[in-house]
């Protein structure tokens, strides 16, 4: 039985029904209302607005939960691979072995790039940010790859096609950087190893395969493979939603993620706890900008638009951390300042009060300077891992028959209507 939500407005009664998702979220079904009321909502930042329905990821922020298709997060980390991750998000349930192994046999074919497509890392300048060259090159995918969505085994085919040389990118994005010749995939590593072979070969240093290292990069992916309607992926259902081609809505979830209050935080934060270490800041007095309203420094890595306790992702990662910095030997200065910085934070009225704890990006930067990844390529790695994602959505979107082209209304705050001026009357 549709329950009703009452509206009185304007001396008017208005009854909305309420809709009802799986884990009992409701939400009130404003469709109708302007046409009945002449209103509209107002929600910037849409913090309050459900954007569509979907059954890819929920999220339960004040219990800090988090599942893929119902698959808790934590055993998606501990059981899963990126690949099986990537395919339970988009195919909606866990792939077969056989269907494992073919997905593997594909990603491997489909790893290459054009070769004409190399010419364009030529002609960036040396300081380019890898996540505008990765932006413009799935971009450009289209002009490569036009069979698109003509037919399920093609749809199949560009996914895949994405998800496999989004590495091949990255990677070439990086050693272009710094001056070295792109290296091929190999045919024989996995997904995550020949990611790091394409970063870490040289030929004269070849690349030495180390499981617990492509183990914390399979983990890494698995846990930023998707986020519900976050700002990138919010991005790319709005672009998507003008039938653009899926290059072009992936390339829009890039730029979108690029921002520092979005995936560029897991930069930021490096480059904040640097700044603490190189100026011998106190942590106290960090605290202290970040609650002073009238400095719009934020503590990089903390709070979230849903999590309003400890982020489970962050908790893996920390995780994750631990591990890896104990397997690689490495003595990273900064954790030990991050672990300070959290303490202090969580101890805070101020925190605890608005309910501000670490998010993900909090400790990811610690274990990709464990794994050897460039502070300015942390925001690609998250792009690559949040790709199955973005792509789950667009076709989500694409194929849900209750979508429509996406169009936010407004409240118009400008002038009234004015006479136009003749230039000598001004
Ligand atoms: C990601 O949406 C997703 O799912 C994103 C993501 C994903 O996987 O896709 O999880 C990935 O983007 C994680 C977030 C990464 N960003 C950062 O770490 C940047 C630092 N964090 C903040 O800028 C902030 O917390 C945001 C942008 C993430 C959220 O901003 P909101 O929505 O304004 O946060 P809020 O409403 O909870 O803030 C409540 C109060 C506000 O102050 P008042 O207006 O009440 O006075 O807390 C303040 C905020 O100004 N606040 C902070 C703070 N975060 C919020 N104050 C100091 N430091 C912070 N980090």
């Amino acid at each position: 039985m549709t329950e009703y939500a009452r509206l009185i407005v304007d001396g008017k009664e208005y009854n909305l029904p309420v809709i009802e998702g799986t884990v009992g979220d409701k939400a009130i079904d404003i469709r109708s209302l302007r046409q009945e009321s002449g209103f509209i909502t107002f929600d910037p930042g849409f913090g309050n607005t459900g954007s569509c329905k979907s059954a890819i990821t929920f999220m339960d922020g004040e219990k800090g939960i988090l599942r893929y298709r119902g698959i808790p997060i934590e055993e998606l980390a501990e059981h899963s691979s990126f690949v099986e991750t990537a395919f339970l998000l988009i195919a909606g349930r866990l792939p077969s072995r056989a269907e494992l192994t073919t997905i593997s046999v594909n990603l491997n074919d489909l790893s290459l790039l054009h070769e004409n497509m190399k010419q364009f890392y030529q002609n960036f300048p040396s300081r380019t940010h890898p996540m505008g060259i990765l932006s413009a090159m799935v971009n450009a995918m289209r002009s490569f790859h036009p069979e698109l969505v003509d037919s399920k085994e093609d749809l199949q085919r560009t996914f895949l096609r994405l998800i496999s040389k989004v590495r091949t990118m990255a990677a070439m994005a990086y050693k272009v950087s710094i001056g070295q010749n792109p290296v091929y995939p190999n045919p024989n590593y996995s997904y995550c190893a020949n990611f790091l072979h394409m970063m870490f070969d040289t030929p004269v240093v070849p690349y030495r395969f180390d499981k617990d290292v492509s183990d914390a990069l399979n983990v890494f992916w698995v846990l930023h493979a998707d986020h519900e309607q976050n700002c990138s992926t919010t991005a790319v259902r709005v672009v998507g939603s003008g039938k653009v081609n899926i290059y072009a809505a992936m390339s829009s979830g890039i730029a979108a993620l690029w921002g520092p209050l979005h995936g560029g935080a897991n930069q930021a934060v490096i480059y904040m706890l640097e700044e603490i270490q190189s100026k011998g800041l106190k942590i106290s007095d960090v605290i202290k900008r970040a609650k002073d309203k009238k400095n719009p420094f934020k503590l990089m890595g903390f709070g979230h638009r849903v999590y309003k306790a400890y982020d489970p992702r962050a908790k893996i990662m920390k995780t994750i951390c631990d591990k890896i910095l104990k397997k690689t030997k490495i003595k990273d200065s900064l954790l030990s300042i991050a672990m300070e910085l959290e303490e202090e934070a969580l101890g805070d009225p101020f925190f605890q009060e608005k309910n501000l704890y670490p998010n993900v990006d909090f400790y990811s930067g610690i274990v990709l300077r464990a794994i050897g990844i460039p502070t300015n390529m942390f925001t690609v790695m998250f792009a690559i891992g949040r790709l199955p994602g973005w792509i789950a959505h667009w076709q989500e979107d694409f194929f849900d028959p209750e979508m429509k082209i996406s169009r936010p209304r407004q409240v118009y705050t400008g002038e009234t209507e004015l006479k136009y001026l003749p230039i000598d009357q001004r």
